[in-house]
């Protein structure tokens, strides 16, 4: 009797349990949509200004809130001291609070002019617009459209963003942000991958975040980046920099030392990348070049025992980002070697430094 009872107790708290973490993930929603709010709110920024642990009322009367809705910004911090994003510490005893609020090393990334600011990604992402593909997730796994973003808006993602300049800025803000960090990195710690290079394009390089930070930790190397005209149309050739506008699947600048890919592969089906793979090995290896490719890209390896469980969900949520808003994917080793040699490669090197995403080398 005991023991049939101890047997419905547990099958009981599994269904608890089992509950707990179903509203948990319909839930979900909740921590990038409050952390919007504080961003769109200010903030980060407003606490990092005051300098010291800022108590709730100042930070209330900081925002300029309507000051029936303090107790419910409260309830928001909560929240998000919860997750993480700020922290309570205490105040001196001479002071007229006991406790205020300050950054955490995540909520720091999310400043404004942090110069690797998350701010545009978390805009951006949540922006309505980009959010509407995944109602359209569904009816796309039963249609013929190539992304749920086409199934919404009857356009690829590409096509459309010139109409939409906040979500296009968002974007392009945040893609200057990361490449600062990934710039960093790269001039830092593997200089030696750009030794000896006269000549480098950053195809699909946005904005030039990316071949500015190469260009000066390199004067030596002419340093052109090629995107879009409606990205790099209106901006401005200087020094060892210069930029050049088309579509990387007609032509790219024809010869180049190293040919740089930035986040851009994962966009991209295995046909896509095919076609642009082969252009790129022809612009490293005409004029008798024997040039090399540099991807920056992740590598998914989600059965490795030493992939914190985090970092795993992050690329696999990444993954499915891409799915819904563009034709790619994200790859694992195997994917980039038959990728990698059914464009007529030879070898790569992957060289894991750049947290979630690697640097990889691909020779002819
Ligand atoms: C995900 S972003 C990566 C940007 C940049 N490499 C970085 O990591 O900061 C992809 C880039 O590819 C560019 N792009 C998309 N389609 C393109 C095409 N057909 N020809 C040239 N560039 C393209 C986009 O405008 C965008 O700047």
């Amino acid at each position: 009797m005991g023991s049939q009872n101890e047997g419905h107790e547990a099958a009981t708290r599994r269904v608890l349990e089992a509950q707990t973490h179903g509203w948990n993930h319909i839930f979900s929603f909740i921590n990038s949509m409050s952390l919007r709010s504080a961003i769109e709110l200010n903030i980060p920024d407003i606490i990092h200004k005051h300098g010291k642990p800022m108590p709730l009322h100042l930070l209330a009367s900081s925002l300029k809130i309507q000051p029936s809705k303090a107790p419910h910004l409260r309830r928001l911090m909560r929240f998000l001291t919860h997750t993480g994003f700020f922290s309570l510490q205490k105040l001196p005893e001479t002071s007229d609070d006991s406790e205020g609020y300050v950054l955490t090393d995540a909520s720091t990334l999310f400043l404004k002019d942090h110069p690797f600011t998350l701010a545009p990604l978390s805009l951006g992402t949540l922006d309505p617009l980009l959010l509407k593909p995944w109602e359209h997730l569904p009816a796309w796994f039963q249609n013929n459209d190539p992304t749920p973003f086409e199934t919404a808006y009857g356009k690829a993602i590409y096509d459309y963003a010139s109409q939409v300049p906040r979500t296009l800025s968002h974007f392009n803000d945040y893609m200057a942000g990361d490449s600062k960090l990934v710039g960093k990195v790269l001039v830092e710690q593997c200089r030696d991958v750009f030794k000896g290079c006269g000549s480098l394009v950053d195809v699909g390089g946005n904005t030039g975040t990316m071949a500015k930070a190469l260009a000066e930790a390199f004067p030596e190397m002419e340093c052109t980046v090629f995107d879009l005209p409606y990205i790099v149309g209106g901006l401005k050739d200087c020094g060892n920099l210069k930029f050049v506008q088309g579509d990387m699947f007609q032509t790219i600048p024809p010869a180049a030392d190293i040919i740089m890919l930035k986040w851009t592969l994962c966009d991209w089906d295995d046909e896509r990348c095919l076609t642009l793979l082969k252009n790129c090995k022809e612009a490293v290896t005409s004029k008798s070049k024997q040039g090399k490719l540099v991807l920056i890209d992740a590598v998914v390896e989600d059965d490795k025992a030493d992939y914190d469980y985090e970092s795993v969900e992050t690329l696999l949520q990444f993954d499915l980002a891409t799915m819904v808003l563009l034709p790619g994917k994200e790859r694992n080793e195997k994917e980039w070697a038959h990728l990698l040699t059914s464009a007529g490669f030879t070898t790569y090197k992957i060289t894991p430094i750049l947290g979630m995403r690697s640097l990889i080398e691909v020779f002819p």
